[in-house]
């Protein structure tokens, strides 16, 4: 692998990359509001992205990327453009099927995926489990996800098996509590990109990014290219991560 992206001069060590990567995919209205567009045409452009970044991660070696796609608050918007939301994620899943097939990708969903469309549901839940045994890259969408909802679905789990016996509080550690979240298995992120100037966590990863690093950025999320990504990878490659140590 080289050393430099193609392109440009961005420094990357390809053999010491995050081994996950979570992205907050923000910025789409504004990019399109910019452009005298509809909001929506900016999360068709978004997806588009998605699967530009999705692909190179998968090239470069990051074993899981975790996105961002639409939160727990996001019903607040309105109506139209969660539905225009939810038809690009249903158009985007039916054309990456084959793609993953090929390439042995794994998508796992984290949310509670029970009020989408039962067409889109089911979407979700078959590509999952037709990926499950995959060992390439695992591609997490976060869909009506929030991390205060996912701690509080682990804790009402965990509370409802000491009622009828099966767990004891005491049982209750770190790791098994990270068991009962919808990451379950997966390791925590290394890396958490926000673009689009935002620099807030917005209820995404709320656990597992204990001691993430974070890197921002003003570039929309439908701008967000491979030499943006290289940007927050070198970035990452400067930091110290000390997790409380020296
Ligand atoms: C992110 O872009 C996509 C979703 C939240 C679904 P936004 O739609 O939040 O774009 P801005 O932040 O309004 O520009
Ligand atoms: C976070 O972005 C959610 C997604 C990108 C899916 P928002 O646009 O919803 O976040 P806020 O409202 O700016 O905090
Ligand atoms: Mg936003």
């Amino acid at each position: 692998m080289p050393l430099f992206g193609k392109k440009d001069e961005t420094k990357v060590d390809f053999s010491r990359l995050p081994q996950h990567v979570a992205i907050i995919m923000d910025g789409n209205g504004r990019w399109a509001k910019g452009r005298g567009l509809p909001r929506t045409a900016g999360h068709a452009v978004g997806a588009e992205t998605f699967r530009t970044i999705a692909t190179y991660c998968r090239e470069i070696g990051i074993r899981y990327l975790t996105v961002y796609a639409f939160s727990t608050e996001n019903w607040k918007r309105p109506m139209e453009e969660v539905s225009a939301i939810m038809g690009l994620l249903k158009k985007y899943l039916m054309e990456a099927i084959a793609d993953m097939e090929k390439e042995k990708v794994r998508f796992c969903f984290f949310g509670d995926l029970s009020p989408l469309t039962p067409e889109l549901r089911r979407l979700c839940i078959e590509t999952q489990e037709r990926s499950a045994g995959y060992a390439g890259c695992q591609v997490n969408i976060c869909l009506n996800y929030g991390g205060r909802d996912e701690i509080l679905r682990a804790a009402r789990s965990f509370a409802a098996q000491c009622m009828v016996g099966e767990k004891t509080p005491e049982a209750l550690t770190e790791e098994v509590f990270s068991g009962y979240l919808w990451s379950a298995g997966v390791p925590d992120p290394d890396l958490v990109i926000r673009p689009s100037g935002e620099e807030r966590i917005s209820n995404f990863l709320l656990w597992q990014s204990a001691y993430a690093e974070f890197y921002f950025t003003d570039v929309n999320w439908p701008d967000f290219s491979k030499e943006e990504l290289r940007k927050a990878l070198s970035a990452y490659q400067s930091r110290s991560r000390r997790f409380g140590g020296i």
